[in-house]
C-alpha cells in the first residue's frame, strides 16, 4: 500500500491571477495555505495542480487533508460510515477573548449536532422530520413569497445609478424569503440578517477578537427569540416552517425538542442565506452586459445559467469529514481519525468530468454533474429553495432591468474564506425598462 503523499507543495499563484494555459512552470511551488488571501481569492489553479499531482494531500499546519477530484470526493460522500460528518471542526476564539466566549456559550443552548455535522441514526431521524418542510409541494407554496420579495427589491433599484447589487438585492432576498418562510414577518428581517451574519461567524476565515463576543451575544439573542417563537407555534400552529418543525410528524408521532430545533434553525441560516446570496450575485456577473437581453428574451434559459453558476462558483467550497477506520483513499493510507476537506470547488472543475472546466457554458451536457449541493445522505436539503430563489431573482431582475453593467469588474473581491465563496460586493449600473 503506498504511504502518505509528500508534504503539500501545491502550485499556488504568486500573483492573484490564474495562469494562462501552459505557463505553470513559471509558478513558485509553495505550501498551500487556505487562510492566505491569494488562495482565497483564486483557489482554482492550486486545486488544478493538486488534481494532477496529488488528489489526496495533507495541508501543512492545518492537520487535515484536502481531496480534490470528483471520483474521490464522491467515493467519500457515498460512504458515511467510513467518513463521518461528526468532525467537531470548530474555529476556536483567540486567547484574549476565550474565557468570555466560553462564558457566553455556557449560558445558552449547547451546540448539538443536527444535520450537517451529524451521522446516522440521529441524522436520519432529524432529516426525516426536517424533510417535511422542503417537499416539492412546500417549495411551490414558497414561490409566491420569494417572488414578492424579489419583485419588491428589483422594483426599488434606482435607474442609471451605481448600486451594490449584493447589498441591495442578493443579501435581502434570501433573508426576506427565509423570514417569510419561517413565519417571522418582515419586521424581523434585520434580526434575521444579524443572526445569519453571526451564525456564519468565523467560517473558513479569521475573526477580530472583539467580533467574537458580538457573534456569541447575537447567537444568544437568536436562541431566546427562537424558543419564544417555537412555543407560540405549539400553542397556535400557523402555515409556516416554524410550525411544521415544532409539530410532531403525523406518520411517526415523533418530534424534535427545542435544543435540537434551535440548533437546526441556526444551521438553516448558516447553510442557506450566505450561499444563496453569493449564487445570485455571481449569476448576475455571468449574465451582465450583452447576454442580459438574450436572457430576458428567453427566460427558459435561466435555470441553466443558475446551474452553471453553481458549478463554477461552488458557494460552499467544501466540507470536512472524519475517517472512522484505517482506510485507503486514492492510493493514500489514511489512519482512523484523519480529517478530510472535500473540495467541492475543485471537483466541480475536474477535467475528467467537465470539458473546458473553467469556462461558463450553460449549454454543457454534464451541467448537473456538479457537487455544489454535496451528494449522498447530506445532500443539501435546501437545494430546491436555493435554485428557486436564484431563478426567481434572475427572472424578476431581467423583467424590470433593461441592462446591467458591472462597474470595474477587475476590482471585484471574494469573501476572505476558503469555505464560502462569493463576491463581497457587486457595484453595477442598471437601466430600468
Ligand atoms: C446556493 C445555495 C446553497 C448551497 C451552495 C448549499 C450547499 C450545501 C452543501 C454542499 C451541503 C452538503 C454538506 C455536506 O456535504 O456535508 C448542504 C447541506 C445542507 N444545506 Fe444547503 N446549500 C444552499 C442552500 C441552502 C438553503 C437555502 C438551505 C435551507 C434554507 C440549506 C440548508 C442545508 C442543510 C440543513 C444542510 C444539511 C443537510 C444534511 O446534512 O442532511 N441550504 N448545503
Amino acid at each position: 500500500m503506498p504511504g502518505p503523499a509528500e508534504p503539500l507543495t501545491a502550485l499556488t499563484p504568486t500573483a492573484a491571477a490564474s495562469p494562462p494555459e501552459g505557463v505553470q512552470e513559471r509558478w513558485a511551488p509553495e505550501p498551500l495555505d487556505p487562510y492566505a488571501e491569494a488562495f482565497q481569492q483564486r483557489p482554482h489553479a492550486a486545486y488544478a495542480a493538486l488534481r494532477r499531482t496529488a488528489p489526496v494531500h495533507p495541508v501543512e499546519g492545518c492537520g487535515w487533508w484536502v481531496v480534490t477530484t470528483m471520483d474521490l470526493v464522491r467515493e467519500v460522500l457515498r460512504d458515511p460510515s467510513t467518513y463521518s460528518s461528526l468532525v467537531g471542526h470548530r474555529t476556536e476564539p483567540p486567547p484574549e477573548v476565550r474565557a468570555d466566549v466560553e462564558r457566553l456559550r455556557a449560558s445558552g443552548i449547547p451546540r448539538l449536532p443536527t444535520l450537517l455535522s451529524n451521522d446516522p441514526p440521529d441524522h436520519t431521524r432529524i432529516r426525516r422530520l426536517c424533510n417535511r418542510a422542503f417537499t416539492p409541494r412546500a417549495l411551490r407554496a414558497m414561490e409566491p413569497d420569494v417572488r414578492a420579495t424579489a419583485r419588491a427589491l428589483a422594483g426599488a433599484l434606482p435607474d442609471g445609478e451605481v448600486v451594490d447589487l449584493v447589498e441591495r438585492f442578493a443579501v435581502p432576498l434570501p433573508v426576506g424569503a427565509i423570514s417569510r418562510i419561517l413565519g417571522l414577518g418582515p419586521e424581523r428581517c434585520d434580526d434575521v440578517r444579524r443572526w445569519s451574519d453571526a451564525a456564519i461567524g468565523a467560517l473558513g476565515g479569521r475573526l477580530e477578537p472583539a467580533r467574537w463576543l458580538d457573534v456569541e451575544q447575537t447567537m444568544l439573542d437568536f436562541q431566546q427569540a427562537m424558543v419564544v417563537e417555537l412555543e407560540q407555534r405549539r400553542d397556535r400552529p400557523r402555515e409556516d416552517l416554524l410550525s411544521v418543525l415544532a409539530s410532531a410528524d403525523p406518520d411517526h408521532g415523533d418530534r424534535l425538542d427545542d435544543d435540537v430545533l434551535v440548533n437546526l434553525l441556526r444551521e438553516l441560516l448558516v447553510a442557506g442565506n450566505e450561499t444563496t446570496t453569493r449564487l445570485i450575485a455571481e449569476s448576475v456577473v455571468h449574465t451582465a452586459g450583452e447576454p442580459w437581453e438574450r436572457l430576458a428574451a428567453a427566460p427558459e434559459g435561466v435555470p441553466l445559467v443558475v446551474e452553471e453558476t453553481l458549478r463554477l462558483l461552488a458557494p460552499t467550497q467544501g466540507m470536512f469529514r472524519r475517517v472512522t477506520r484505517d482506510v485507503e483513499l486514492g492510493g493514500v493510507a489514511l489512519p482512523e481519525g484523519s480529517v478530510l476537506f472535500l473540495s467541492y470547488s475543485s471537483a466541480n472543475r475536474d477535467e475528467a468530468v467537465f470539458a473546458q472546466p473553467d469556462a461558463f457554458r450553460p449549454d454543457r451536457q454534464e451541467i448537473r454533474s456538479h457537487v455544489s449541493f454535496g451528494h449522498g445522505i447530506h445532500a443539501c436539503i435546501g437545494a430546491g429553495l436555493a435554485r428557486l430563489e436564484a431563478r426567481v431573482a434572475l427572472e424578476e431582475l431581467t423583467s424590470c432591468v433593461r441592462s446591467v453593467t458591472v462597474v470595474e469588474p477587475g476590482s471585484l473581491r471574494y469573501l476572505p474564506s476558503f469555505l464560502l465563496r462569493g463576491l463581497t460586493s457587486l457595484p453595477v449600473r442598471i437601466t430600468r425598462r
